[in-house]
Protein backbone atom coordinates (compact mmCIF):
# COMPACT_ATOMS: atom_id res chain seq x y z
CA UNK A 1 0.00 0.00 0.00
CA UNK A 2 1.16 3.25 -0.77
CA UNK A 3 0.31 6.64 1.05
CA UNK A 4 -2.08 8.59 -0.01
CA UNK A 5 -1.06 11.81 2.06
CA UNK A 6 2.75 12.73 3.61
CA UNK A 7 3.23 15.33 6.08
CA UNK A 8 6.70 16.24 6.63
CA UNK A 9 8.12 18.81 9.18
CA UNK A 10 4.91 20.68 8.55
CA UNK A 11 4.91 24.02 10.08
CA UNK A 12 2.05 26.51 10.62
CA UNK A 13 2.93 29.77 12.27
CA UNK A 14 0.91 32.72 12.74
CA UNK A 15 1.55 36.33 13.29
CA UNK A 16 -1.01 37.96 15.92
CA UNK A 17 -1.29 41.34 17.43
CA UNK A 18 -1.15 41.54 21.49
CA UNK A 19 -1.32 44.85 23.61
CA UNK A 20 0.64 46.14 20.69
CA UNK A 21 2.98 43.72 19.79
CA UNK A 22 3.28 41.15 17.26
CA UNK A 23 3.58 37.68 18.29
CA UNK A 24 4.28 34.52 16.60
CA UNK A 25 2.17 31.45 17.18
CA UNK A 26 3.51 28.49 16.68
CA UNK A 27 0.22 26.42 16.06
CA UNK A 28 2.17 23.28 14.01
CA UNK A 29 5.87 23.43 14.71
CA UNK A 30 7.77 20.42 12.97
CA UNK A 31 5.00 17.48 11.92
CA UNK A 32 5.25 14.50 10.24
CA UNK A 33 2.95 11.51 9.53
CA UNK A 34 1.43 9.61 6.61
CA UNK A 35 -1.95 8.05 5.97
CA UNK A 36 -2.11 4.96 3.59
CA UNK A 37 -4.50 4.84 0.64
CA UNK A 38 -8.12 3.23 2.69
CA UNK A 39 -6.84 3.69 6.40
CA UNK A 40 -7.76 5.91 8.92
CA UNK A 41 -5.38 7.80 11.04
CA UNK A 42 -6.59 9.42 13.72
CA UNK A 43 -5.16 12.71 15.26
CA UNK A 44 -5.69 13.27 19.15
CA UNK A 45 -4.59 15.84 21.55
CA UNK A 46 -6.58 18.41 23.96
CA UNK A 47 -8.36 21.47 22.40
CA UNK A 48 -5.38 23.93 20.90
CA UNK A 49 -2.92 21.27 20.26
CA UNK A 50 -3.17 22.29 16.67
CA UNK A 51 -5.07 19.87 15.12
CA UNK A 52 -7.51 21.74 12.95
CA UNK A 53 -4.24 23.68 11.86
CA UNK A 54 -2.81 20.52 10.37
CA UNK A 55 -5.77 19.69 8.83
CA UNK A 56 -6.79 23.06 7.23
CA UNK A 57 -2.92 23.26 5.95
CA UNK A 58 -3.02 20.13 4.68
CA UNK A 59 -6.52 20.85 2.09
CA UNK A 60 -4.47 24.46 2.02
CA UNK A 61 -7.25 26.25 3.91
CA UNK A 62 -4.08 28.01 6.05
CA UNK A 63 -0.84 28.74 4.43
CA UNK A 64 2.43 26.38 5.84
CA UNK A 65 5.37 28.11 6.54
CA UNK A 66 7.73 24.84 6.02
CA UNK A 67 7.73 21.65 5.26
CA UNK A 68 6.03 19.74 2.61
CA UNK A 69 2.53 17.89 1.95
CA UNK A 70 2.57 15.04 -1.21
CA UNK A 71 -0.75 13.68 -1.69
CA UNK A 72 -0.65 11.21 -4.12
CA UNK A 73 2.54 11.61 -4.92
CA UNK A 74 2.21 15.20 -6.24
CA UNK A 75 3.78 17.66 -3.80
CA UNK A 76 0.60 20.10 -3.08
CA UNK A 77 2.28 22.67 -0.83
CA UNK A 78 2.22 25.60 -2.70
CA UNK A 79 0.87 23.97 -6.27
CA UNK A 80 -2.41 24.87 -8.07
CA UNK A 81 -5.44 23.27 -5.87
CA UNK A 82 -7.97 22.79 -8.33
CA UNK A 83 -7.07 19.38 -9.69
CA UNK A 84 -6.79 18.21 -6.16
CA UNK A 85 -10.41 19.83 -4.76
CA UNK A 86 -12.49 16.95 -5.78
CA UNK A 87 -10.04 14.33 -4.40
CA UNK A 88 -9.69 15.79 -0.84
CA UNK A 89 -12.27 17.44 1.38
CA UNK A 90 -12.73 18.35 5.34
CA UNK A 91 -15.88 18.44 7.30
CA UNK A 92 -16.41 19.90 10.41
CA UNK A 93 -17.08 19.77 13.95
CA UNK A 94 -20.18 22.39 13.79
CA UNK A 95 -21.77 21.49 10.13
CA UNK A 96 -24.44 24.34 10.90
CA UNK A 97 -21.34 26.71 10.13
CA UNK A 98 -20.30 25.18 7.51
CA UNK A 99 -23.48 24.88 5.65
CA UNK A 100 -25.28 27.99 3.89
CA UNK A 101 -28.17 28.23 5.67
CA UNK A 102 -30.06 29.86 2.33
CA UNK A 103 -29.18 26.70 0.73
CA UNK A 104 -31.62 24.08 0.21
CA UNK A 105 -29.79 20.38 0.48
CA UNK A 106 -29.83 19.92 -3.00
CA UNK A 107 -28.12 22.48 -3.89
CA UNK A 108 -25.44 22.17 -0.94
CA UNK A 109 -24.65 18.43 -1.89
CA UNK A 110 -24.26 19.41 -5.60
CA UNK A 111 -22.19 22.29 -5.19
CA UNK A 112 -18.89 20.84 -5.55
CA UNK A 113 -20.21 19.10 -8.88
CA UNK A 114 -21.78 22.48 -9.95
CA UNK A 115 -18.20 24.16 -9.52
CA UNK A 116 -16.15 21.05 -10.60
CA UNK A 117 -18.33 20.08 -13.14
CA UNK A 118 -20.15 22.44 -14.79
CA UNK A 119 -20.80 20.61 -17.84
CA UNK A 120 -22.43 17.48 -16.32
CA UNK A 121 -25.98 16.95 -17.45
CA UNK A 122 -28.57 17.96 -14.97
CA UNK A 123 -29.97 14.51 -15.06
CA UNK A 124 -26.86 13.03 -13.90
CA UNK A 125 -25.77 15.63 -11.35
CA UNK A 126 -29.26 14.79 -10.09
CA UNK A 127 -28.67 11.36 -9.86
CA UNK A 128 -25.58 11.72 -8.29
CA UNK A 129 -26.92 13.61 -5.77
CA UNK A 130 -29.73 11.54 -4.77
CA UNK A 131 -27.22 8.46 -4.48
CA UNK A 132 -25.01 10.53 -2.13
CA UNK A 133 -27.97 11.25 -0.22
CA UNK A 134 -29.06 7.55 0.27
CA UNK A 135 -25.34 6.85 1.18
CA UNK A 136 -25.44 8.69 4.06
CA UNK A 137 -29.09 7.72 4.99
CA UNK A 138 -30.92 10.38 3.88
CA UNK A 139 -33.78 10.40 0.39
CA UNK A 140 -35.30 12.38 -1.85
CA UNK A 141 -37.19 14.67 0.44
CA UNK A 142 -34.85 15.84 2.46
CA UNK A 143 -33.53 17.43 -0.72
CA UNK A 144 -35.87 20.74 -0.87
CA UNK A 145 -35.25 21.39 2.81
CA UNK A 146 -33.08 23.50 4.51
CA UNK A 147 -30.15 23.14 6.86
CA UNK A 148 -32.15 24.58 9.86
CA UNK A 149 -34.72 21.61 9.61
CA UNK A 150 -32.39 18.91 10.45
CA UNK A 151 -31.00 17.55 13.41
CA UNK A 152 -27.21 18.13 14.26
CA UNK A 153 -26.63 13.90 13.10
CA UNK A 154 -28.56 15.04 10.13
CA UNK A 155 -26.46 17.91 9.28
CA UNK A 156 -23.11 16.03 9.50
CA UNK A 157 -24.54 13.56 7.25
CA UNK A 158 -25.52 16.36 4.62
CA UNK A 159 -22.01 17.49 5.08
CA UNK A 160 -20.10 14.20 4.91
CA UNK A 161 -22.71 13.58 1.43
CA UNK A 162 -21.57 17.01 -0.18
CA UNK A 163 -17.68 15.95 0.61
CA UNK A 164 -18.02 13.13 -0.99
CA UNK A 165 -20.41 13.76 -4.15
CA UNK A 166 -16.93 14.19 -6.22
CA UNK A 167 -15.01 11.21 -6.46
CA UNK A 168 -12.93 11.66 -3.27
CA UNK A 169 -9.81 10.00 -2.43
CA UNK A 170 -9.46 11.05 1.51
CA UNK A 171 -11.39 12.51 3.62
CA UNK A 172 -10.59 15.58 6.76
CA UNK A 173 -13.01 14.39 9.47
CA UNK A 174 -12.04 17.37 12.48
CA UNK A 175 -13.57 16.34 15.41
CA UNK A 176 -17.21 15.50 13.13
CA UNK A 177 -18.85 13.77 16.42
CA UNK A 178 -18.12 16.13 19.29
CA UNK A 179 -20.91 18.30 19.30
CA UNK A 180 -22.88 14.84 18.55
CA UNK A 181 -25.21 12.92 21.51
CA UNK A 182 -23.20 9.28 22.14
CA UNK A 183 -25.76 7.21 20.26
CA UNK A 184 -25.68 10.03 17.29
CA UNK A 185 -21.76 9.55 17.20
CA UNK A 186 -21.45 5.73 17.41
CA UNK A 187 -23.86 5.79 13.89
CA UNK A 188 -21.61 8.20 12.12
CA UNK A 189 -18.61 6.95 12.90
CA UNK A 190 -20.41 3.34 11.55
CA UNK A 191 -21.60 5.18 8.75
CA UNK A 192 -17.89 6.58 7.89
CA UNK A 193 -16.60 3.04 7.99
CA UNK A 194 -19.33 1.59 6.15
CA UNK A 195 -18.28 4.30 3.18
CA UNK A 196 -14.38 3.74 3.71
CA UNK A 197 -15.04 0.36 2.65
CA UNK A 198 -17.15 0.90 0.03
CA UNK A 199 -15.04 3.26 -1.84
CA UNK A 200 -11.53 2.83 -0.41
CA UNK A 201 -11.47 6.34 1.22
CA UNK A 202 -8.78 7.32 3.67
CA UNK A 203 -9.85 9.41 6.53
CA UNK A 204 -7.48 11.72 8.88
CA UNK A 205 -10.04 11.52 11.96
CA UNK A 206 -9.56 14.78 14.43
CA UNK A 207 -10.65 14.23 18.12
CA UNK A 208 -9.62 15.43 21.58
CA UNK A 209 -10.31 12.37 23.20
CA UNK A 210 -8.70 9.28 22.18
CA UNK A 211 -11.85 6.97 22.86
CA UNK A 212 -13.63 8.12 20.01
CA UNK A 213 -10.79 7.44 17.43
CA UNK A 214 -10.11 4.07 18.70
CA UNK A 215 -12.90 1.75 16.89
CA UNK A 216 -12.26 4.17 13.72
CA UNK A 217 -8.58 4.37 13.50
CA UNK A 218 -5.81 1.78 12.86
CA UNK A 219 -3.24 4.26 13.55
CA UNK A 220 -3.37 7.33 16.08
CA UNK A 221 -1.28 10.36 16.09
CA UNK A 222 -1.03 12.22 19.62
CA UNK A 223 0.17 15.69 19.43
CA UNK A 224 0.57 18.26 21.84
CA UNK A 225 1.32 22.11 21.71
CA UNK A 226 2.12 21.57 17.69
CA UNK A 227 4.38 18.61 18.01
CA UNK A 228 3.51 15.34 17.83
CA UNK A 229 4.41 13.22 20.92
CA UNK A 230 3.83 9.70 19.79
CA UNK A 231 2.07 7.81 17.03
CA UNK A 232 1.74 3.67 16.48
CA UNK A 233 -0.90 1.41 15.18
CA UNK A 234 -4.49 2.03 17.38
CA UNK A 235 -4.01 -1.45 18.96
CA UNK A 236 -0.76 -1.10 20.41
CA UNK A 237 -1.30 2.52 21.59
CA UNK A 238 -3.83 2.17 23.70
CA UNK A 239 -1.88 -1.42 25.02
CA UNK A 240 1.13 -0.30 25.44
CA UNK A 241 1.33 3.86 25.53
CA UNK A 242 4.97 4.92 26.10
CA UNK A 243 4.90 8.62 25.90
CA UNK A 244 3.58 10.39 29.48
CA UNK A 245 0.79 12.40 27.51
CA UNK A 246 -0.57 9.58 25.59
CA UNK A 247 -0.63 7.89 28.99
CA UNK A 248 -2.54 10.71 30.72
CA UNK A 249 -5.20 11.39 27.79
CA UNK A 250 -5.86 7.46 28.17
CA UNK A 251 -6.34 7.70 31.95
CA UNK A 252 -8.62 10.32 31.29
CA UNK A 253 -10.75 8.03 29.09
CA UNK A 254 -13.73 7.55 31.71
CA UNK A 255 -14.38 3.84 31.53
CA UNK A 256 -10.98 2.71 30.71
CA UNK A 257 -9.74 -0.69 29.63
CA UNK A 258 -9.77 -2.68 32.23
CA UNK A 259 -6.22 -4.23 30.98
CA UNK A 260 -5.01 -0.83 31.10
CA UNK A 261 -6.43 0.53 34.24
CA UNK A 262 -4.83 -2.78 35.96
CA UNK A 263 -1.61 -2.16 34.47
CA UNK A 264 -1.03 1.34 34.06
CA UNK A 265 -0.78 4.08 36.89
CA UNK A 266 -3.41 6.75 36.35
CA UNK A 267 -2.16 10.22 35.67
CA UNK A 268 -3.63 13.31 36.12
CA UNK A 269 -2.87 16.51 33.71
CA UNK A 270 -2.80 19.46 35.83
CA UNK A 271 -3.89 22.86 33.99
CA UNK A 272 -4.29 23.79 30.28
CA UNK A 273 -1.97 23.45 27.40
CA UNK A 274 0.47 26.68 27.41
CA UNK A 275 0.51 29.20 24.91
CA UNK A 276 2.17 28.53 21.78
CA UNK A 277 2.99 31.95 21.62
CA UNK A 278 5.75 31.48 24.43
CA UNK A 279 5.97 27.72 24.11
CA UNK A 280 8.06 25.96 27.13
CA UNK A 281 11.92 24.92 25.94
CA UNK A 282 12.86 21.64 25.44
CA UNK A 283 9.95 19.14 25.30
CA UNK A 284 6.43 20.79 25.10
CA UNK A 285 5.21 18.58 26.97
CA UNK A 286 7.98 18.99 29.61
CA UNK A 287 5.93 21.40 32.57
CA UNK A 288 2.78 19.52 32.91
CA UNK A 289 4.71 15.69 32.60
CA UNK A 290 4.86 14.14 36.06
CA UNK A 291 8.20 12.43 35.40
CA UNK A 292 10.03 15.52 33.86
CA UNK A 293 13.45 16.47 34.91
CA UNK A 294 16.57 18.85 33.96
CA UNK A 295 17.12 17.13 30.17
CA UNK A 296 13.41 17.82 29.55
CA UNK A 297 13.84 21.69 29.77
CA UNK A 298 17.02 21.47 27.94
CA UNK A 299 16.55 20.16 24.58
CA UNK A 300 13.52 18.92 22.49
CA UNK A 301 13.58 14.94 22.58
CA UNK A 302 13.70 13.88 18.99
CA UNK A 303 11.27 11.63 17.30
CA UNK A 304 12.38 7.77 17.43
CA UNK A 305 11.23 5.05 15.46
CA UNK A 306 11.61 2.25 18.04
CA UNK A 307 10.15 -0.63 15.63
CA UNK A 308 6.92 -1.61 13.66
CA UNK A 309 6.32 2.54 12.76
CA UNK A 310 5.91 2.92 16.69
CA UNK A 311 7.26 6.38 16.89
CA UNK A 312 8.03 7.85 20.07
CA UNK A 313 9.36 11.88 21.14
CA UNK A 314 10.23 11.49 24.98
CA UNK A 315 13.82 12.20 26.82
CA UNK A 316 12.58 9.02 29.23
CA UNK A 317 9.94 6.74 27.64
CA UNK A 318 12.73 3.88 28.31
CA UNK A 319 12.56 4.08 32.02
CA UNK A 320 8.93 4.47 32.18
CA UNK A 321 8.05 1.84 29.97
N1 LIG B 1 -5.92 31.94 12.26
C1 LIG B 1 -5.28 31.89 13.44
N2 LIG B 1 -4.62 32.96 13.93
C2 LIG B 1 -3.96 32.91 15.11
N3 LIG B 1 -3.89 31.82 15.89
C3 LIG B 1 -4.52 30.71 15.46
C4 LIG B 1 -5.25 30.69 14.23
N4 LIG B 1 -5.78 29.45 14.06
C5 LIG B 1 -5.39 28.74 15.15
N5 LIG B 1 -4.65 29.50 16.00
C6 LIG B 1 -4.03 29.07 17.27
O1 LIG B 1 -3.27 27.91 16.99
C7 LIG B 1 -3.35 26.98 18.07
C8 LIG B 1 -3.84 25.66 17.56
O2 LIG B 1 -5.20 25.78 17.18
P1 LIG B 1 -6.05 24.59 16.56
O3 LIG B 1 -5.32 24.05 15.40
O4 LIG B 1 -7.42 25.11 16.32
O5 LIG B 1 -6.04 23.51 17.74
P2 LIG B 1 -6.98 22.24 17.96
O6 LIG B 1 -7.70 21.98 16.69
O7 LIG B 1 -6.03 21.15 18.35
O8 LIG B 1 -7.89 22.60 19.07
C9 LIG B 1 -4.26 27.62 19.11
O9 LIG B 1 -3.45 28.26 20.07
C10 LIG B 1 -5.05 28.63 18.30
O10 LIG B 1 -5.44 29.70 19.11
MG1 LIG C 1 -9.80 21.89 16.37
Amino acid sequence: MSAILEVEDLKVHFTVQKSGHKHIVKAVDGVSFFVERGETVGLVGESGCGKSTVGRAIVRFNKSNGGKIIFDGNDITTCDMKPYRSRMQMVFQDPYSSLDPRMSVNDIVGEPLDIQSPEMPRKERDVRVLEQMRLVGMNSEHLSRFPHEFSGGQRQRISIARAMVTKLDFLICDEPVSALDVSIQAQIINMLMDLQEKFGLAYLFIAHDLSVVRHISRRVVVMYLGHIMESNTAEDLYEHPLHPYTQALLSAIPVPDPRIGRTKQRVVLKGDVPSPINPPSGCVFRTRCPHASEVCAETMPQQEDIGGGHIVACHKFRALA
